[in-house]
């Protein structure tokens, strides 16, 4: 560990997909001598505590729920965890300005713009980090400036939509938030209330890398102070100059992933397995999971599907048993995930386009079967598709269906033949381009080194 430079406090909006983002940061912050504090509004109170590896503390502030509240009621009720949130952060940083080794900045999701003003107001300095992708933000940034109308219908307006730095946009490729007016009228407002203050960011941070969106940085070049300092995967997948970065985790709150995957994927040649999972949230219809289980059967191809505990009922009974018995396929309730993508037997992976599964797949070379389904996870198909050419989207029906045909359809063009060829080449390409973007020297390092001697 580097001497120690100075203090961060890092606030992220407290879902997984956020969280691992903001705690990848803070490791290698915290490698280049800053002490780091990682702050989670929680319902639940836990006492702090120290990482073995890295000069990070987790602290948790009381979000305003009830601890018999579920975890995600803050997600439907943005005024109280809004509120109640921004009085535990003012005491929270009014506390540490007091101790021994005052706090110099905030790094903030900007899901949760309250926390500039608390932090400005207290004298840090402000930092906003995006850990969504600039695709969809940007999109949310131009709605907030009234550059973006969000049409009535979804149906009934198909004209493309069109953002500087962008490929012309069709209903379907925008964020789930941004296709329709009056869809998800709570989180709508958060995503585009992300803009209504950042003006006032002393610096913007986001988890991509220059060379992945090279247009959009562009244009954004001028605009904002923006520093691209992703992607944040952990190193052991990406540059190993952090040896013991092998997942998300900080030492003592690992999620146990079902490890024998491994083994089992061990048997199975090269890029022959399907690898399916769509993320932390995500919660297909009953129909569509037996949709997408008959769709991976019939592709004949071996299979690994994460199946967190709370959907597999939605399997088709007996899927489980037989793949297993037949040895044509594993379901396990969650996954080492970065293990599996870096495994040589997988040939592709089945996902809902998450921001972070989509980079670890590039950062590891996979090419992918897009199935999005709300939030930004649409625009990243897009690019995966259209942009970056790593993959395939599958096309649903009016009601976003998908059925087994396409979806086994989508699974052979990746799988096989000249067009798969290509995408392997493609993400082959960016997984290196992103190793050198975050290796010592590179563009996301050099933005990592120009932030930590601003905050020293
Ligand atoms: C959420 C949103 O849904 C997503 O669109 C946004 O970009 C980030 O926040 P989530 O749905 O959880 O994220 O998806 P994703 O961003 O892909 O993150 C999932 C994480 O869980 C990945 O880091 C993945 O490696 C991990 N994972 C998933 C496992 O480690 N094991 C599993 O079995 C499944």
């Amino acid at each position: 560990m580097g001497e120690a430079k100075g203090h961060v406090l890092f606030f992220p909006y407290p879902l997984q997909g956020h969280i691992n983002p903001m705690i990848q940061l803070g490791k290698r912050l915290s490698k280049k001598g800053l002490t780091v504090s990682l702050i989670i509004a929680s319902n639940i109170h836990r006492e702090p505590y120290t990482s073995e590896d890295y000069s990070i503390t987790v602290h948790t502030i009381h979000d305003g729920f009830f601890p018999h509240e579920h975890p995600h009621a803050k997600i439907k009720d943005p005024p109280r965890f809004n509120d109640s949130t921004a009085r535990s952060l003012t005491d929270f940083i009014s506390r540490q300005k007091l101790s021994g080794n005052p706090p110099k900045a905030l790094i903030y999701d900007p899901f949760m713009p309250f926390a500039l003003d608390v932090a400005k107001d207290l004298g840090l300095y402000v930092v906003a980090y995006f850990t969504q992708p600039w695709l969809a933000s940007l999109i949310y940034y131009h709605i907030n400036e009234g550059t973006y109308d969000v049409p009535d219908d979804r149906h009934e307006d198909p004209i493309l939509a069109s953002f500087p730095g962008f490929p012309l946009l069709s209903q379907n490729d925008l964020p789930s938030f941004a296709c329709e007016k009056g869809s998800y009228p709570l989180i709508f407002k958060v995503v585009v209330s992300q803009f209504s203050n950042l003006r006032r960011a002393d610096c913007i941070l986001c988890n991509t890398f220059d060379q992945l969106e090279p247009k959009v940085v562009k244009w954004m070049d001028g605009q904002w102070p923006v520093k691209n300092i992703g992607p944040v995967v952990p190193s052991k997948f990406l540059d190993n100059r952090l040896p013991e970065d092998k997942d998300y985790e900080l030492g003592d709150s690992k999620t146990e992933p079902d490890e024998s995957v491994l083994s089992w994927l061990a048997n199975k040649p090269a890029k022959s397995v399907v690898y399916v999972a769509f993320g932390t949230l995500v919660a297909l219809s009953e129909k569509q999971m037996k949709e997408t289980a008959m769709a991976i059967k019939q592709t004949g191809y071996s299979f690994l599907w994460s199946v967190r505990d709370s959907e597999r009922s939605k399997l088709p009974s007996g899927f489980v048993e037989e793949a297993l018995e037949k040895d044509i396929g594993m379901v396990a309730k969650w996954v080492p995930q970065l293990e599996v993508l870096a495994h040589d037997s997988i040939g592709c992976f089945v996902t809902h386009c998450g921001w972070n599964s989509t980079l670890e797949a590039l950062c590891l070379g996979v090419p992918l079967v897009g199935m999005p389904q709300w939030t930004d996870q649409p625009t990243n198909a897009k690019f995966i598709e259209d942009v970056w050419k790593i993959g395939v989207r599958v096309k649903t029906d009016e009601e976003g269906f998908v059925s087994k045909e396409e979806i086994a359809r989508c699974i052979a063009e990746v799988m096989e033949g000249e067009k798969g060829e290509l995408m392997r080449k493609n993400v082959e390409n960016f997984k290196v381009l992103a190793r050198e973007a975050i290796s010592e020297g590179g563009s996301s390092d050099k933005k990592i080194d120009e932030f930590v001697a601003m905050t020293t």
